[in-house]
């Protein structure tokens, strides 16, 4: 649990979500839906500068990454061979009292003592129950709490007057025993949970008129799976060679059993996923004669052509950490976490969780806050497009010519022990996805033969974020509480949103001193539709001038342009067209020409 100066820090950034119209509960007039949230105006905004800022920094930025837009509906074969259909599943449990369902790895462990019954009868009515239930009561706790919550349990089956009836109800067999660290009890009564069970997290529809199971098909719960599905199309029209990337914003839906905090876990989401696709090692040894490997932590500097896949892997590390760093989240307030190994995927080589410290995460023994995932950037080796190879019986291999080129060349010493590394990597996945052992064994030697003629399948790192999650993550860094003069002088208390100008959902706003002067009136919308084109800018006249201003720093504007009689050159005419500049943070104001605005503005936006 967090702590709860943290919660209320967190509670005053969901009311100024609402109250500023970032986001709103979806289906509110009708008490809401658990797990989908609406952005309104300045979330709207917000979100598509999150997007923007991910797609331009992957896609028009480089030279070695596509787009793709594919549908939310995918063929079910899909999901079958992505692993979803089997495995995409949580252990859900559920409190035999209050019907609560949980995550049950998400039980808190708890101890204690726990009191067991093996039923409850009530000898004015006759009734009887005859099963087992148990509470547990930690440490402190008075048995007559656990006693009233069993007597609520058996009360449930009973018809008419069940406050009476739990009262009044025996308790039949009462015993107890001591555990520790059991996560069997609901930990807001104590009351015994239904044993954990597998649930698919997700979403079923039917395509077409019939709900038959051919017309199953699933709401995507990832963008990936796309991405690897059209892999050869985009290859083939994007004139992409390996090392290449191909990326894709866009919904995804998963029936998660517990949504929380807020966005941070919700059951409609928008994810921004790269899959990089790289050489395989051996391929990279045969043509540069050695694989480069990390040589320390850091940035590894500009793509070399002897990267391996671990290298390569700290490089989208990094990149994406500078990416967040370049919209406004600080180095420190971002965990690098670097999954053990039992926490990975069985396919996966490495994977590095950023986290991000949210005000609901919990603190490390260090009294730090530990941070929550922002994005996974996972190492999958060549275990996706080989899936999909399988599954759909089209090769997913691509043929490399510097790699054709350069086997020949290579000692045969050499050859030998990457042709073994090759075949023992390719039969081990094989083994892994249930092959019998001497089909994969025929099939891992013909992959082998295939990479001395140029071909294999390509290795994937994947930067998987999401763009909800980095919302919540940029309210929460903006949310600030400091002191500001109202228009009186006396100092107040000023919520400001202090988001990096680069992501802010309005960048600057107009104000005219007076709204009933025409004349700054009409100046002022002549400069709103100078600046309009080229910024997002929010035309206010409405209220006294410090009242606007603290309007445009609670949806954390940075910049604001007041148009007054200076403006209009009628007390010193060398001051004419002349504006005034106000930084939401400092609150220092200058004076700067109209002619200035778009320039100076634009480049402190870039
Ligand atoms: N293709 C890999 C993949 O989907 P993931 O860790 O399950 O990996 C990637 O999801 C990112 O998607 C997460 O880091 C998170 O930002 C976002 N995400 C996942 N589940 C989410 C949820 N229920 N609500 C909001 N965002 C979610």
């Amino acid at each position: 649990m967090a702590d709860p100066k943290t919660n209320d820090l967190m509670e005053r950034i969901v009311a100024l979500c609402k109250r500023r119209g970032f986001i709103f509960q979806s289906s509110e007039i009708y008490g809401g839906i658990n797990g989908f949230w609406d952005y309104g105006p300045l979330g709207a905004e917000l979100k598509r500068n999150i997007k923007d800022s991910w797609w331009l920094s992957m896609t028009r930025h480089r030279d070695d990454i596509a787009g793709l837009e594919a549908t939310i509906i995918m063929h079910p074969k899909i999901w079958q061979a992505s692993g979803h259909a089997t495995t995409f599943a949580d252990p859900m449990t559920d409190c035999l009292l209050t019907k609560k369902r949980f995550r049950a790895d998400q039980i808190d462990p708890q101890s204690g003592t726990v009191y067991h019954f093996d039923g409850a009868e009530h000898a004015e009515t006759g009734f009887k129950v005859s099963r087992a239930y148990s509470v547990l009561i930690q440490e402190g706790g008075h048995p007559d709490s656990a006693r009233k919550t069993a007597r609520q349990f058996y009360a449930q089956g009973a018809s008419g007057d069940t406050g009476k009836l739990v009262k009044e109800l025996v308790l039949l067999n009462e015993r107890t025993e001591k555990v520790e660290n059991s996560t069997r009890y609901n930990p807001e009564n104590g009351g015994l949970l239904t044993e954990p069970r597998q649930f698919n997290l997700m979403f079923k529809t039917y395509v077409g008129p019939v709900e038959s199971e051919e017309n199953l098909a699933w709401l995507r719960p990832e963008t990936a799976q796309a991405i690897f599905a059209q892999f050869k199309n985009v290859l083939e029209v994007s004139r992409q060679k390996v090392p290449f990337g191909i990326c894709q914003i866009g919904k995804a839906f998963r029936n998660e059993i517990n949504p929380r905090n807020f966005t941070f876990r919700s059951r409609e989401f928008e994810q921004m996923e790269l899959e990089f696709f790289i050489r395989p090692d051996e391929a990279v040894e045969a043509i540069c004669g050695s694989v480069a490997k990390p040589a320390g932590p850091g940035h590894p500097g500009e793509p070399q052509p002897n990267w391996g896949w671990q290298i390569w892997h700290q490089y989208w590390v990094e990149e994406r950490l500078r990416y967040y760093e370049n919209i406004g989240l600080p180095r420190t307030s971002l965990v690098e976490y670097w999954q053990k190994p039992e926490e990975l995927a069985h396919y996966a080589r490495a994977t590095v969780d950023i986290l991000y410290k949210f005000p609901f995460s919990k603190r490390g023994p260090d009294g730090e806050l530990a941070g929550e995932e922002l994005e996974g950037i996972a190492a999958r080796s060549d275990f996706d497009l080989s899936q999909h190879q399988r599954f759909s019986g089209k090769p997913q291999v691509v043929y490399d010519e510097e790699l054709k080129v350069a086997w020949p060349k290579v000692d045969a010493a050499k050859k030998t022990a990457l042709l073994q590394h090759y075949y023992e990597t390719r039969l081990k996945y094989l083994v892994k996805t249930g092959e019998a052992s001497e089909k994969a064994e025929k099939q891992a030697r013909e992959d082998a033969a295939q990479l001395e003629k140029g071909y294999y399948v390509p290795h994937v790192i994947e930067p998987s974020a999401g763009v909800d999650r980095l919302a919540l993550a940029l309210i929460s860094n903006a949310y600030c509480e400091d002191q500001a003069p109202d228009e009186k002088g006396k100092m107040e208390t000023r919520i400001v949103m202090r988001f990096h100008p680069r992501i802010a959902p309005i960048k600057v706003a107009i104000f005219p001193l007076l709204k009933n002067k025409p004349a700054l009136v009409a100046k002022a919308l002549e400069v709103r539709d100078l600046l309009r084109p080229h910024l997002a800018v929010f035309y206010d006249e409405a209220g006294a001038i410090g009242r606007r201003y603290r309007r445009q720093d609670e949806a954390g504007t940075p910049f604001g342009v007041t148009i007054d009689f200076e403006t209009l050159g009628e007390q010193d005419p060398s001051l004419k067209d002349t504006v005034t500049l106000r930084e939401r943070d400092s609150m220092k104001q200058s004076r700067v020409t109209i002619n200035e605005l778009l320039p100076l503005l634009s480049n402190k936006i870039r």
